[in-house]
């Protein structure tokens, strides 16, 4: 079994790089709790993401996933977290999330984005008129963020969920190795 390096794994990655299914899969195979930061905000405030960002504005949803963090990064507990696709980007955000463990980017290219997303209603940043243009745009402002935030880089684009898995506990053995 693939041993890890730090308390918790965390999930970075774009909208629909899959990191909620994968992190549900990481958490059977490794044996460990798997939670996900937009869940734990959407409980604690009583409404979906969509209604936060409506109700109260993208900035007091980016201070709660602050928050969130820092509060993680205190925890004792060892964890899967998958991270809302904009966590990384605060710079605060990125010194928080590395504090909390083993960071693992799902990259994945806008084309595959806008495949897996174009049907999707739960995002607010992807409700505009052109969410394929807003995709690129975003992704290619954050790659660099995500990339430099991350310990393990791991490609999703025409892979199946399995095979994805395989290469992170493999990444996850290897990093054990050269520790
Ligand atoms: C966001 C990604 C979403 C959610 C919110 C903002 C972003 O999470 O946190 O809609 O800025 O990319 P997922 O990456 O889980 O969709």
């Amino acid at each position: 079994m693939a041993a890890v390096k730090g308390k918790n794994i965390m999930l970075i990655g774009f909208m629909g790089s899959g990191k909620t299914s994968i992190g549900i899969r990481l958490s059977y195979k490794l044996q460990m709790p798997v939670d996900d930061t937009d869940k734990i905000i959407e409980s604690r405030e009583g409404m979906a993401i969509s209604e936060v960002f409506n109700v109260y504005g993208e900035d007091y949803f980016r201070n709660k996933e602050t928050l969130l963090l820092a509060e993680i990064s205190k925890n004792t507990s060892r964890k899967i977290y998958s991270l809302g696709g904009g966590t990384p980007i605060a710079l605060q955000n990125q010194g928080l999330i590395r504090k909390c463990g083993t960071v693992i980017y799902l990259k994945a290219k806008p084309e595959t984005i806008y495949d897996r997303l174009k049907n999707d209603t739960t995002r607010p940043l992807l409700r505009c008129e052109d969410p394929q243009e807003r995709i690129r745009t975003l992704l290619t402002a954050r790659d660099p963020i995500y990339e430099r935030c991350a310990d393990i880089v791991i490609e999703v684009d025409g892979r199946e969920q399995a095979e994805v898995l395989e290469e992170i506990l493999s990444k996850l053995d290897e990093q054990k190795a050269n520790e």
